[in-house]
């Protein structure tokens, strides 16, 4: 059992970039069996989970789409809220039945809540018959930990710290469209709500000439769109000795002409001109920018460790605004953190009408166990912390909705990614500034970036016609 701790993840290691192999053999146990996945949170578990995809399918398995019929189990979970933790529990109910009928079933825990030590001994306690967990930094041995699974044994392999940057393990794209592709790994801001730089260790970026040949790869088989993967995407090279800087990186992704290049998520606090500058540059880098605001109160920031006041907050907005045309910008907020007060929540809303923003995802603080917000007194009822929530959600909605009025009767650029959910006769995809459009069109499309002329405009979305050549002429 290799457990991890918390305290450790300030520590930093020596990385080292190595190449992954796969483990060759294993196939008569795992051969045409099924396995499920489930996979929770941002985008960097998705794009984790598409490791985890690859490395079983390696053994000759294939995807389950009910969880009863699965073989193998695993969980990639997500910890940066209290609810994300109790869907894994939950969803742990129904593995348990499950296992009490078929005991061979081989569950795996992976992701962000196995790096965290005191849950790691909650799961294996209130669920023994977990065989397998893993850890972020070690998922390039999922394989060789299947191999050595069996029912009675229970294999706890967790590094408490980053380890080495693994090229080459192989991915199973989710589409073949549009792809994730990781800069930097980790993060080192310590926000003092936040439990991500304990769960995926400290800031290693990958070496700049990985990520465009990883990109120009993609682009030679045809993807459209590549969005550059960090919790801190202007962090990016800080920690390399080649002098490389975000901005850099990102020019270097955009020569290699893919039609659309993103990048998520951006922190206010070190972005800089250059950075605006190259994305106002190039057309392939979409003007688009997530840039999370979490609170508009300087008190609250100071505490929340974000390194930068509403000001400066504002100014780059502006900056943004003006140096990039058309450019949308999103942001993340987190309402009843630990002595928030009625004056602070004003303050939000003030900046929430002065940036307008396109769109927001907000949250209401969850404490999470090991970070210093967890233990600041926090003396505001859940039940006003949630009238703050809606409060601020009305607002955001509005400026959503706004911001997409204003594309009414316009023609934007939209790539096509597949047929609609809720209505089959339509396709969706998203315009430059990451807008989600419905459209009427055929599946024929699909994976093309087609001008769209905008028909209707709701907070969430925006419906549209496709431009033929012959009325855009
Ligand atoms: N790296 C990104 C975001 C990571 S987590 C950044 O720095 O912006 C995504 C969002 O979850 C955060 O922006 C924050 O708004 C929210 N979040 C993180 N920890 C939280 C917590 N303990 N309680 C509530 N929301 C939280
Ligand atoms: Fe968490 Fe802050 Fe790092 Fe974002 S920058 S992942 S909020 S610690
Ligand atoms: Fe969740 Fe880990 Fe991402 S905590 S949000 S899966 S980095």
């Amino acid at each position: 059992m290799n457990l991890p701790d918390l305290k450790k993840a300030k520590e930093r290691t020596n990385k080292e970039v190595k190449t992954y192999k796969n483990p060759m053999y294993a196939s008569d146990k795992f051969n045409g069996k099924k396995y499920f996945l489930r996979t929770y949170g941002c985008q960097m578990n998705e794009h984790d989970g598409e490791q985890i995809e690859a490395i079983l399918e390696h053994f000759g398995m294939t995807p389950s789409v009910e969880m009863e019929d699965a073989d193998v189990i695993v969980l990639n979970t997500c910890a940066i809220r209290e609810n994300a933790h109790d869907k894994v529990f939950g969803y742990l109910g129904r593995i348990k039945h499950l296992k009490k009928e078929r005991p061979d079933v081989i569950v795996a825990i992976g992701g962000c809540m196995s790096q965290e030590e005191g849950v790691v001994q909650e799961l294996i306690k209130k669920h023994p018959y977990i065989n397998i967990v893993f850890g972020t930094h070690n998922i390039h041995e999922l394989g060789q930990l299947l191999i050595e699974a069996n029912s009675k044994k229970q294999d706890i392999e967790v590094y408490s710290m980053e380890g080495d940057i693994y090229e080459d393990i192989p991915y199973k794209r989710a589409s073949n469209i549009t792809a994730w592709v990781n800069i930097i790994y980790g993060c080192d801001k310590f926000c003092t709500y936040c439990i991500v730089p304990y769960t995926r260790g400290k800031e290693r970026s990958r070496k700049l000439a990985d990520v465009v040949k990883e990109v120009a790869t993609l682009k030679e088989q045809g993807y459209q769109e590549v969005t550059l993967l960090g919790q801190n995407v202007n962090a990016y090279g800080h920690d390399l000795k080649d002098g490389y800087e975000f901005a850099d990186l990102l020019e270097e992704v955009a020569k290699t002409n893919i039609p659309r290049v993103r990048f998520v998520t951006s922190h206010p606090w070190n972005f800089t001109d250059k950075m605006i500058e190259i994305i106002a540059k190039y057309p392939n880098i979409m003007p688009y920018i997530h840039l999370p605001l979490q609170s508009g109160s300087d008190r609250i920031l100071k505490l929340m460790g974000r390194k930068y006041t509403k000001d400066e907050y504002i100014n780059l907005f502006k900056k943004m605004k003006e140096r990039i045309p058309n450019v949308a910008i999103t942001t993340d907020i987190i309402v009843g953190f630990p002595g928030e007060t009625k004056e602070d929540f004003k303050n939000t809303l003030e900046v929430v009408d002065t940036c307008k923003f396109d769109g927001a995802y907000t949250f209401i603080f969850s404490p999470r166990e090991g970070t210093p917000a967890s233990k600041m007194k926090d003396e505001t009822p859940l039940e006003e912390k949630e009238e703050r929530l809606y409060i601020l959600n009305e607002k955001i909605n509005n400026y959503a909705k706004e911001s997409n009025e204003k594309l009414l009767s316009k023609t934007v650029p939209v790539l096509l990614l597949g047929v609609s959910e809720k209505d089959s006769t339509k396709l969706y995809g998203y315009t430059d500034t990451m807008k989600l459009v419905n459209v009427k069109g055929s599946p024929n499309d699909i994976g093309k970036i087609i001008p769209v002329y905008i028909t209707e405009a709701k907070s969430f979305s925006l419906d549209g016609e496709e431009v033929k050549e012959s009325i855009k002429n």
